[in-house]
């Protein structure tokens, strides 16, 4: 599908944002290894999600959807799941198959795990090491490097003490979550500190987890107690498109409601700041264990700046669109330190370099970032998304806040923000 994008002239209004995509599926998995029923609220409803809850489903979990982002999950208890005779099919989703290789290398059952041709590209041998230290039999293709995966009975999973060679909260939850079937604790010491969702979730379910600075330790359970309702926050990686829409297009002035305000994940509202955005988060409130608030975004003349390896983590996502704030600033931006987006959906570096210089930009694409050189004029393009949600919203984005675009292969919004391009229309109509 092709995606046309008008040069917009301010955006004003409301946005809800849909709910947060990790969450989503950290809640569907826990819940479907609970013994008690739980009523799930602001789910996000998007491809990414319902991958997960088609695996569930084949694993013997009843998941009802009850109403518009409203499911109810029936799980069995934490050694309630049943053999699917299905290959279970992740799709576009890393947070599905690593989170569920975890979950799966602890069932007394034999699996196959596969997704689509961008997953069955993407590094897996990061979450088959560990899951093979603590004792997990778990295969893949090439050398155990690609799905599809095939994950076999172990007698038993030990707890191991773990350093992640990178900063990745998918690899952390996989390890944590198979650690609740293990013989003893699990520690994972982490180089820098990712989005902490699974510890916070977990805990919520009665797992004991504790954290110590990057050190994070997880005892082994016998049951799981659910929360009966978890209300899901709004997505700060869905929000990131019009927070840094609103900055950038002169006279704008956008109230972005109910958004996760994990401190893990707000790296972008910390660097939008630094470079001068003009960004007011309030009504601070919780939704069970995650902080969440609304924000007031306004338009703002920009600086660059540089994000390093430290922050890259709380913003990962959101490197795409904030390379377009980046051209819209005065003076260099630098980002370095992220050459996890080379694994990504695509290789999001080359993507954003080979895309945005058909509007014209200049950036230098390095082996693990991004230089920028601002502030530039963009002209009009057709531009590919490559298959990558973030890539098409943050084309869109540079399209509405220069001379319009054509983006290529846009239905893949649908994985994280399926109404992504309706809000467009509708801020742009209000
Ligand atoms: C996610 C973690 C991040 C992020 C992904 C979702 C999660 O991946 O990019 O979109 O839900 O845990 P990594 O943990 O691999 O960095």
């Amino acid at each position: 599908m092709n995606e046309m994008i008008d040069s917009v002239k301010c955006l004003k209004g409301i946005v809800d944002i849909p709910g947060d995509k990790s969450i989503s599926h950290r809640t569907v998995m826990l819940a479907g290894l609970a013994s008690t029923p739980v009523r799930v609220t602001n789910f996000l409803s998007a491809e990414d999600c319902w991958s997960t809850v088609n695996c569930m489903k084949a694993l013997g979990v009843k998941i009802q959807h009850t109403g518009e982002n409203q499911l109810v999950i029936k799980g069995n208890g934490l050694y309630g799941l049943v053999e699917p005779d299905e290959v279970l099919d992740a799709g576009n989703s890393g947070t599905t198959m690593r989170l569920l290789s975890g979950v799966l290398a602890g069932q007394p059952f034999f699996t196959v795990m596969t997704g689509d041709k961008s997953l069955r590209r993407r590094p897996m041998a990061r979450v088959i090491a560990p899951l093979t230290k603590m004792g997990c039999k778990i295969y893949g293709r090439e050398q155990s490097r690609y799905a599809p995966l095939a994950i076999v009975p172990s007698d038993t999973i030990h707890g191991i003490n773990y350093t992640l060679p990178v900063a990745s909260a998918q690899i952390k939850s996989a390890i944590l979550l198979a650690g609740m079937f293990a013989d003893g604790p699990t520690i994972i010491n982490e180089p820098f500190l990712s989005r902490d969702h699974s510890e916070r979730m977990l805990q919520a379910f009665g797992v004991g987890v504790k954290r110590t600075g990057l050190t994070v330790q997880l005892s082994p359970v016998r049951e799981l107690t659910a929360p009966p309702v978890i209300d899901i926050p709004g997505d700060i990686s869905s929000a990131a498109y019009w927070l840094v829409a609103a900055t950038i297009i002169p006279g704008s002035k956008l109230r972005l409601r109910n958004v996760g305000v994990n401190p893990t994940r707000t790296g972008i509202i910390d660097v939008l700041k630094s470079m001068g955005a003009n960004i007011t988060t309030y009504n601070h409130r919780q939704a069970g264990q995650e902080p969440v608030a609304d924000i007031l975004v306004e338009s703002a003349e920009l600086t660059g700046t540089t994000m390093e390896a430290e922050i890259i983590p709380r913003l990962v996502d959101e490197i795409p669109v904030l390379a377009v704030a980046a051209l819209f600033a005065k003076g260099t931006t630098l980002i370095c330190g992220a050459e996890e987006l080379r694994v990504k959906e695509t290789d999001r570096l080359r993507a954003i370099t080979l895309e945005l210089r058909k509007m014209g930009a200049q950036i230098t694409e390095t082996a693990d970032g991004l230089i920028i050189e601002g502030p530039q004029s963009l002209t009009a393009a057709c531009c590919d998304s490559h298959d990558d949600h973030r890539m098409a919203m943050a084309m869109a984005v540079a399209g509405m806040a220069s001379k319009g675009v054509e983006i290529t292969g846009a239905e893949c919004v649908n994985i994280s923000y399926p109404q992504f391009f309706s809000e467009v229309r509708a801020l742009i109509n209000s």
